[in-house]
């Protein structure tokens, strides 16, 4: 089988290229990625010559670059990761990327899909479709889609636009729904890799209002181990949410990293809230175990100590990225957290 892989040079996509050529010996994969800020080829460097992996440069919202695609080589499925997908961007410096790539840029996948008569679509969504939780509880597949910031309701967006074709163009294609990813080459912005990354340079922990907001953490691995088991198992139009099983706040993610690097708590400093800031996310997998058998693998304690190591180990990966470009992107982007850091 071959697979389009769109965003295969980011975090998720990187490590679902190298999960699929690991684990399916007969199958190919086309990386096709924009290369983004946060599409890196290091993350694949050692794929180079592997005859079963190709990578083509281009943007899924330009109907050039995605004809060219399918005009060259013959495309079994697409896994659709490409995507503008960091929060804080989407609330500081506009949604019109996150539209751009993810609404019309899906939309432009699904076209190409039906023309081409590809086997099945895979959405790689997100449980911020779902929008935040009281208390107790947690999200669904029949959740109704209630996005509170724009990243979230470009996703459900594309999630929309993805039902609409399998509804109304019988296109084969499925959802799958995860919650936060963490482990190797992630972009150091996001909460996970940014402590790890700071707190190694003995700088201050920019953690949001109280720390006590709730997310569902989950291995990448296990993210891409759920991919996979959808993309061939899933009954056509089918949703899946893939989640970790390990909801805690905030603050006990970034005391974790602290004391796995033997680093002082007094690093931590408590920031202005991220505005409109969901409160809790939890996840409900129960219908992926029970018609799939497909179930996260790896305890959290254990991944995240791998995590830990993988960014002290590769210091170049991530010391490249937090220089120049970036160094401008984040001052603009966090130049007033800074200042409460100080
Ligand atoms: P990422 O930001 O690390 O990578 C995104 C990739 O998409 C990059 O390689 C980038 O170059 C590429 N890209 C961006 N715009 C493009 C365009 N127009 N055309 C082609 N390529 C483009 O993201 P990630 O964290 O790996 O997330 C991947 C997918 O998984 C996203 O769709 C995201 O919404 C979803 N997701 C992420 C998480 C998470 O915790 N990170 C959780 C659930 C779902
Ligand atoms: O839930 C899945 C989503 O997880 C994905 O769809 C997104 O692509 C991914 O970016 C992630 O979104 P979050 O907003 O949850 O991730 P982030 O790492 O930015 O933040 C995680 C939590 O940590 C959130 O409650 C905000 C908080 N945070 C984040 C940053 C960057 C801080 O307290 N300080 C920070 O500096």
């Amino acid at each position: 089988m071959k697979l389009l892989v769109t965003g295969g040079a980011g975090f998720i996509g990187s490590n679902f290229v190298r999960y699929v050529l690991s684990n399916h010996p007969e199958d190919a994969v086309v990386n096709f990625d924009a290369l983004t800020y946060a599409g890196n080829l290091e993350n694949l460097s050692d794929l180079q010559d592997n005859p079963r992996y190709t990578f083509v440069h281009g943007d899924i919202a330009s109907p050039r670059d995605v004809s060219k695609i399918f005009r060259d080589q013959p495309i079994d499925v697409i896994v659709n990761f490409a995507a503008e997908s960091h929060v804080d961007r989407s609330l500081h410096m506009g949604p019109r990327t996150f539209i751009r790539t993810n609404i019309l840029g899906t939309q432009m996948l699904l076209d190409a899909a039906r023309k081409h008569k590809v086997r099945r679509f895979l959405q790689v969504s997100t449980d911020e479709v779902y929008g935040s939780l009281g208390p107790t509880g947690a999200f669904t597949e029949e959740t109704p889609l209630q996005p509170n910031n724009p990243y979230a309701a470009t996703k459900a967006g594309a999630d929309c636009m993805v039902r609409a074709a399998s509804h109304s163009h019988g296109l084969d294609a499925v959802i799958t729904r995860c919650s936060n990813n963490f482990g190797p080459c992630q972009f150091p912005e996001k909460l996970i890799p940014l402590m790890i990354t700071t707190a190694l340079a003995d700088k201050p922990l920019p953690v949001y209002g109280d720390g006590m907001h709730v997310r569902d953490w989950i291995y990448v691995v296990d993210h891409c181990s759920g991919i996979d088991t959808v993309l061939r198992r899933a009954k056509s139009g089918s949703v899946y949410n893939l989640g970790g099983n390990y909801d805690v706040p905030n603050i006990q993610i970034v005391k974790g990293v602290l004391k796995i690097l033997g680093k002082p708590e007094s690093l931590i400093t408590y920031v202005k809230d991220r505005p409109g800031h969901d409160r809790r996310y939890a996840m409900d997998s129960s219908r992926a175990r029970r018609e799939l058998d497909w179930t996260p693998a790896h305890r959290f304690e254990d991944a995240l100590k791998a995590t830990v190591d993988w960014y002290v180990n590769h210091p170049l990966w991530w010391q490249r990225i937090r220089s120049g470009e970036y160094l401008k992107a984040y001052e603009k982007l966090y130049g007033w957290r800074d200042e409460q850091c100080r």
